[in-house]
């Protein structure tokens, strides 16, 4: 069983989720440190937190931000172009990874729903959702501890739904609390029945999770050693089609 983490780096920390797993972390008595890009801008956004500068698309700039952590929350985004996708969304997991070399803290890896409906969606959303799904699999290959939660619509949600609703089926629709989304991730660091899922995450009417154990124990686990998730479709492409970055990811993950 992976053992609690203190410590935590949040990717994507200024950003709208971000902000929301920085607040969480320190409510949950966690020593936060945000991957920043400009340090003076982001003190006003984030109290307490320990700013270290990087920049996902300077592999260079990470190894001070991965130094030492024992958590790593994965909350950044391109805004929405499949080269940004490429490069930000799937490129930032990359650098990440490789940047922490052999250590293995444990992750959070927020994507979207979506992810594995492959043929569902066109165009620059479907080439967004391939390069997340795909920066799932470099987190699985990456031997770490690990949850991927696939957020639904952010805050598209009622007051009162209150109820987290986690599938693997990845057939759902439906909103996430930006709050809740945030507690999710900082959770799933911190409870051990999370380790090795991937789950949608939605919220519902009725009362909020008091059993976190529970909530992510009653989830299936990945296969050990699979690349895709537990309730993913057959159908996901194997990696020889995958691009040849990402199979080179992939081997260099599995050394
Ligand atoms: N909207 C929805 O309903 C929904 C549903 C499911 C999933 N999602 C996914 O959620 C993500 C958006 O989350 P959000 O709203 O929290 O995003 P956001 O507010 O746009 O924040 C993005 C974060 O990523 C950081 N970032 C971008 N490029 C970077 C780089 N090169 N180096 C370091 N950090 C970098 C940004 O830092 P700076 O402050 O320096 O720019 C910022 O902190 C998207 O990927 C989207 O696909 C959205």
């Amino acid at each position: 069983m992976p053992s609690s983490p203190t410590s935590v780096l949040v990717v994507g920390a200024t950003g709208g989720i971000g902000r929301r797993v920085v607040a969480a972390a320190q409510r949950h008595g966690l020593d936060v440190r945000a991957l920043v890009r400009d340090p003076a801008g982001a003190e006003r956004l984030l109290p307490g937190a320990d700013l270290v500068p990087g920049d996902l698309e300077k592999p260079d700039t990470l190894h001070a931000a991965v130094s030492g952590v024992d958590a790593v929350v994965f909350t950044h985004g391109g805004h929405g172009s499949p080269d940004a996708a490429r490069r930000i969304d799937y490129g930032g997991v990359a650098a990440v990874l490789h940047a922490l070399d052999d250590r293995k803290p444990r992750l959070a890896l927020m994507t979207s729903i979506g992810v594995s409906r492959r043929g569902a969606y066109g165009g620059s959303t479907g080439q967004l959702l391939d390069w997340k799904r795909r920066s799932e699999r470099l987190v699985r290959a990456s031997g770490a501890p690990y949850t991927i939660v696939r957020p639904g619509w952010f805050d598209a949600v009622s007051a009162g739904d209150d109820r987290l609703v986690l599938e693997q089926t990845d057939t759902g629709n439906g909103g996430i609390g930006r709050d809740q989304l945030a507690e999710v991730l900082v959770r799933s660091l911190l409870t051990d029945t999370a380790a090795g899922r991937t789950f949608e995450l939605f919220a519902e009417a009725g009362p909020a999770p008091s059993d976190w154990s529970g909530l992510f124990g009653a989830l299936t686990p990945d296969p050990a050693g699979a690349l895709d998730a537990a309730g993913d479709p057959a159908t996901l492409p194997p990696v020889a089609e995958e691009p040849p970055a990402v199979q080179d990811d992939l081997a260099r993950l599995a050394h």
